[in-house]
């Protein structure tokens, strides 16, 4: 799958194992389709098509394992294992499938209609040496921060700020190590700060929008719609 193959293997870690309460489907968010497809193989689809990646390691609820090996493309390259609790629980499952990995992309389920082109400019600033990358967007909204009562405490120069993406790249013993500690992050690079390592900010895509809410759902089918619209 790899075009670049110096410096070892690039393998994605797919976390898939979320309930989607906030999508509020029937189903966990992973299995939800858009556009006849459901989001996990989007996901995968666009990671394999991305040619930046050598395996893909995805975690589910464990009563999914089964449906989503069917989803997923036949290959020795996919693998499916049970994921975890929490979200972070999800990557550790996965960081413990790919002992081989050299670099890590972690690339949520959730982010499915995220462009190829964008895991390719992730995964190459790692093989360029950055040991720790992510996607990032200008914030358009004004952001505050408020007390436990709602009063406003304060608002942060939007300017110095960003909305983060996936994939969000590491080198694999940076990572290893910042979930060898017993810290607690809303992401993955977040981890890694923590532990004192400079985070590389790229360029994100407003494509890699994560899918969390039934507006996000429609959103995407609109898309998807719109980008078929355009090649027939
Ligand atoms: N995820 C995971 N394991 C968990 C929780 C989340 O693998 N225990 C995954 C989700 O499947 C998703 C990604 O992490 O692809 C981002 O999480 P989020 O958008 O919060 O998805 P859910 O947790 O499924 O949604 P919600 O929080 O609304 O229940
Ligand atoms: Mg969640």
């Amino acid at each position: 799958m790899n075009d670049l193959h110096n410096g070892g293997p690039v393998v994605a870690l797919v976390p898939a194992a979320g309930r989607g309460v906030r999508l509020g489907e029937s189903m966990p968010k992973a299995f939800v389709a858009v556009g006849g497809i459901s989001m996990v193989r989007l996901a995968v689809d666009g990671l394999i098509a991305s040619r930046a990646v050598d395996r893909v390691v995805v975690m589910v609820p464990a009563e999914f394992v089964e449906s989503a090996v069917a989803l997923l493309p036949p290959s020795d390259s996919v693998r499916v294992v049970i994921g975890g609790a929490e979200r972070t629980d999800s990557v550790r499952a996965g960081i413990d499938a790919a002992p081989d990995a050299s670099y890590f992309l972690v690339h949520d389920a959730a982010r499915a209609l995220t462009p190829p082109e964008l895991i390719a400019r992730v995964a190459a600033e790692l093989r360029a040496g950055h040991r720790a990358v992510v996607p990032a967007l200008p914030v358009t909204d004004t952001i505050k921060s408020v007390d436990a009562h709602g009063g406003v405490t304060g608002t942060p120069d939007r300017a110095g700020l960003r909305a983060i993406q996936t994939p969000q790249g590491f080198a694999a013993d940076l990572l290893r190590a910042a979930y060898a500690t017993d810290v607690h992050a809303t992401d993955d690079a977040g981890l890694v700060e923590l532990l004192g390592t400079q985070v590389r900010t790229i360029p994100g895509d407003p494509l890699a929008f994560k899918i969390t809410t039934p507006l996000d759902l429609l959103l995407a089918h609109a898309v998807l719609e719109g980008m078929d619209a355009r090649t027939s």
